[in-house]
């Protein structure tokens, strides 16, 4: 079996769900349910004997290391972290916490078990760090994508936090041996979306008849991967990748914002046309910009795809069309997030679990 940490979050549960069907390897999927865990997202995997989930912080060291040895699992997959860019803003200190700290901590407890494996079991085990093409910093217009060599040039809370966390992988692997792979992925996009991020917040705010707040002049530039490909990629580097390496992710799909918007806009009032008949662009508000505001990320991810064979199966227009198809299809989801009642339906659901597996 395999250790998921994050996996009620946007990616991780995305990720558990993908991995469950498309083999039967069971998972632990370890999460703390901040405020981005949502027990609904694996709401479909209930009552199933192959996923296990524990509410549980991969800062504590003594609960990971106590899971570790009662399942025995051949990888861990570490998509735990706090990240949201505005909200390091805002409080950095849980992105220090859980980035940085709670990285060392699982680092730690997954050495002292990787250590103590027998031979064969030592050499197949994985430690794959969930990571993003943030920690390079910004690019100018015409800079090339960012490669594996690119340097680390953090520019926010959370890319440093996150930064901070892929050298501590990087250094447990030179220091100790760890067998560790890490992948640094651009912006995600899909299904259960946190609506705090562009594509989710634009989606549910405009069918709720609310402004769609564009920062600055709405010309950032970021690379968008449908979230399943993320997903995919990940499987793929888990199973071929070399120990040490780090892996570029990312969808070929360089888009200013603005161009994002107008697209979310375009396909909802194809899909939900607006009840006045207005179009919803109509909603664009330009505000105040984010303070440090990176201008352009891309990734080149040609190592992934001559080493590992890895490909996107999505475009950016198949991709962004089953995501708001998505959202006009889950308008529960959308709303137990919006009014808070997922925190409920956790701590109802929660509990059962407990019972289940008391
Ligand atoms: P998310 O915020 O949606 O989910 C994070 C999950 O981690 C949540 O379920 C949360 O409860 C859990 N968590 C937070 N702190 C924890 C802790 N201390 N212990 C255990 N669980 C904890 O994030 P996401 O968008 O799914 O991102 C997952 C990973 O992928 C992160 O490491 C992120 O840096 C990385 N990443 C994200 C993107 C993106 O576009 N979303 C792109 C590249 C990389
Ligand atoms: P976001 O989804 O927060 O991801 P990240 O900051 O990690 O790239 O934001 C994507 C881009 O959209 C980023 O340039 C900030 C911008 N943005 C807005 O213009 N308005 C918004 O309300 C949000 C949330 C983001």
């Amino acid at each position: 079996m395999i250790l998921v940490t994050g996996g009620a979050g946007f990616i991780g549960a995305n990720f558990v769900l993908d991995w469950l069907a498309v083999n039967d390897e069971p998972v632990v999927n370890v999460d703390k349910l901040t405020y981005a865990g949502n027990l609904q997202n694996l709401h479909s995997l209930q009552g199933d004997a192959r996923h296990h989930f524990v509410q549980g912080d991969i800062g504590d060291g003594e609960l990971i290391a106590r899971l570790l040895e009662e399942h025995q699992p051949r990888a861990i997959v570490n998509f735990a972290a706090e990240s949201h860019v505005d909200r390091s803003i805002h409080g950095p200190e849980d992105f220090i916490q859980t980035n940085v700290v709670g990285t060392f901590r699982l680092l730690e407890a997954a050495r002292h078990y990787w250590a103590a494996l027998p031979d064969a079991g030592k050499q197949a085990f994985r430690f794959l760090h969930v990571s993003t093409d943030e920690v390079y910093g910004t690019l100018k217009p015409n800079d090339p994508a960012f490669t594996e060599d690119h340097n680390y040039e953090p520019n926010s809370p959370y890319s440093a936090s996150k930064a901070a966390s892929d050298h501590l992988v990087r250094a447990w692997h030179h220091t100790y041996g760890m067998p560790v792979l890490t992948t640094n992925c651009s912006n995600n996009y899909g299904p259960y979306h946190f609506p705090e991020k562009l594509i989710p917040l634009m989606i549910v705010n405009a069918l709720a008849g609310k402004p769609l707040p564009v920062y600055g002049d709405g010309m950032q530039v970021r690379d968008w991967l449908y979230v399943k490909d993320h997903c995919s990629a990940i499987r793929r580097v888990l199973d071929a990748g070399t120990l040490g390496e780090t892996y570029n992710v990312g969808g070929w799909n360089e888009k200013p914002n603005i161009e994002i918007v107008n697209l979310v806009c375009a396909l909802l009032d194809e899909l939900r046309p607006r009840p006045d008949g207005q179009a919803y662009r109509e909603q664009i508000t330009y505000v105040q910009d984010r303070p440090g505001h990176d201008r352009r990320y891309a990734i080149d991810a040609r190592k992934l795809e001559r080493e590992l064979g890895w490909k996107p199966a999505e475009t950016f227009e198949t991709g962004i069309r089953k995501t708001v198809q998505w959202y006009l299809d889950n308008p529960q989801w959308v709303s137990a997030v919006q009014t808070g009642s997922y925190r409920d339906w956790i701590s109802q659901q929660y509990a059962q679990e407990q019972k289940a597996t008391a």
